[in-house]
């Protein structure tokens, strides 16, 4: 009969199906993360990419549920969310991560997971706390403003400016789909996706 198996006896997989990178949005709550995620995606898709979405949201309600909003909690879900987006770039997809991830070292943490399978594209979705508020699309800046909830980020919780993303988008003067289209631009020029041929 075969030994036991222990996994962690066992080397992981370092196989590669390569292409994959990792596209991580950081940015206040209602920068408009998730809004130019979901416009990039399907592009992505439809130039042929495998389109995974890491979105603070759902993340939160699966793979972190349970987790709060603590310094330690925070980085134990951007971890996460760091570990699945390398296995899945190692895989070959295009991975659009979409959360605060307001701690620069934690998202250089996260960087450091990808980066051996894949390029990390840190994209800074930059918004102004005002303009966010002015948004307010939760309600949740109302409510912490009124200190019915604490530790929100940007209000009385830290958020930490990338120190050099790849791509800051303003979307103060952009529009959404104006974003998206810097993004995917970012994207071809970086080599991670081919550009289109005009017809
Ligand atoms: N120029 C813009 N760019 C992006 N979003 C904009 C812009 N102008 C207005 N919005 C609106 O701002 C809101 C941004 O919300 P969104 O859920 O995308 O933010 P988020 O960064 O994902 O926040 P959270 O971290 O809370 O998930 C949307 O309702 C969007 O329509
Ligand atoms: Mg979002």
């Amino acid at each position: 009969m075969t030994d036991h198996i222990y996994a962690h006896e066992h080397p992981e997989s370092d196989r590669v199906r390569g292409g994959g990178f990792t596209l991580w949005f950081t940015g206040l709550s209602g920068a408009g993360k998730t809004t130019i995620a979901h416009l990039v995606g399907p592009e992505l898709e439809r130039r042929g990419c495998l389109v995974e979405y890491l979105d603070g949201d759902t993340v939160r309600t699966h793979l972190s549920r349970g987790l709060g909003f603590s310094k330690q909690d925070r980085d134990t879900n951007i971890e996460r969310i760091g570990w699945v987006a390398a296995r899945l770039t190692r895989h070959g997809a295009a991975v659009i991560a979409a959360a605060i991830s307001p701690y620069e070292e934690t998202r250089q943490n996260a960087r450091a997971l990808v980066e051996p399978w894949g390029t990390f594209v840190e994209v800074h979705v930059a918004t102004s706390v005002e303009e966010c508020a002015r948004r307010d699309v939760k309600g949740l800046y109302e409510k912490a403003f009124a200190g019915e909830i604490t530790g929100f980020t940007g209000v009385d919780d830290p958020y930490e400016e990338p120190l050099d993303p790849e791509l800051r988008v303003d979307t103060e003067l952009h529009e959404p789909e104006e974003s998206a289209a810097i993004i995917l631009a970012k994207l071809e020029e970086l080599g991670l996706l081919r550009a289109e041929v005009a017809v």
